[in-house]
């Protein structure tokens, strides 16, 4: 289990690996969050290859959840989301630092992403938590009026433990 500080006020949290058997909560916190979801079978993929994936979990219930990628110590994060009810209150970004902290203890020295310019509140926290856009992918993404850059962002993990 990989303990998640839990701010006075907040209730308590922490981040414990995803397992299938958690695949139908994960499902339907996806489909609220994002226009766009990924299907059961893409979660399930990640799975069965061994991609990192883990559970912010509070005592009563899933909070949100996050899927990365780790190979010749590049991190890529597949997946980022909160339960929409729960957004805003600083649980991105505990699920954020967690899925950094795994990344580093997989021998990751930098992290990269994408994210749509439409969502501000996801790009907000990634500029907050030290990431810097690198590049773009045109038409990455599927969009209700055809298609969406991605901005690519990336971190350096190994600049933070020195600071
Ligand atoms: C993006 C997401 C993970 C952020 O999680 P969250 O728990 O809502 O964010 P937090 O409360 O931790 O906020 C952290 C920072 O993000 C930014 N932020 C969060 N919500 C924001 C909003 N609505 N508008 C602008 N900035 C916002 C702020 O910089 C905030 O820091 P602050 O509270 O000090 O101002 C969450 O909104 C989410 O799951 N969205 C749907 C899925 C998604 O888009 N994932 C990212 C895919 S790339």
């Amino acid at each position: 289990m990989n303990a998640v500080a839990s701010p006075s006020g907040h209730r308590r949290t922490a981040l414990r690996p995803m397992r299938e058997h958690d695949l139908a909560e994960v499902m339907r916190i996806e489909v609220r969050a994002y226009p766009f979801p990924w299907t059961l079978g893409i979660f399930r993929d990640c799975l069965r290859a061994g991609y990192p994936a883990w559970v912010l979990q509070s005592d009563l219930e899933m909070i949100g959840y996050g899927v990365l990628s780790v190979a010749a110590g590049e991190a890529h994060l597949l997946n980022v989301c909160i339960e929409p009810g729960h957004q805003g209150r600083g649980h991105g970004r505990r699920l954020l630092r967690g899925l950094e902290r795994s990344a580093r203890g997989q021998g990751a020295r930098r992290v990269f992403l994408e994210v749509r310019p439409s969502n501000p509140a996801a790009i907000a926290l990634y500029q907050d938590e030290g990431f810097n856009e690198i590049g773009r992918r045109p038409r990455y993404y599927p969009a209700h009026n055809g298609r969406e850059d991605a901005i690519v962002m990336a971190k350096e993990l190994v600049l933070e433990e020195w600071a």
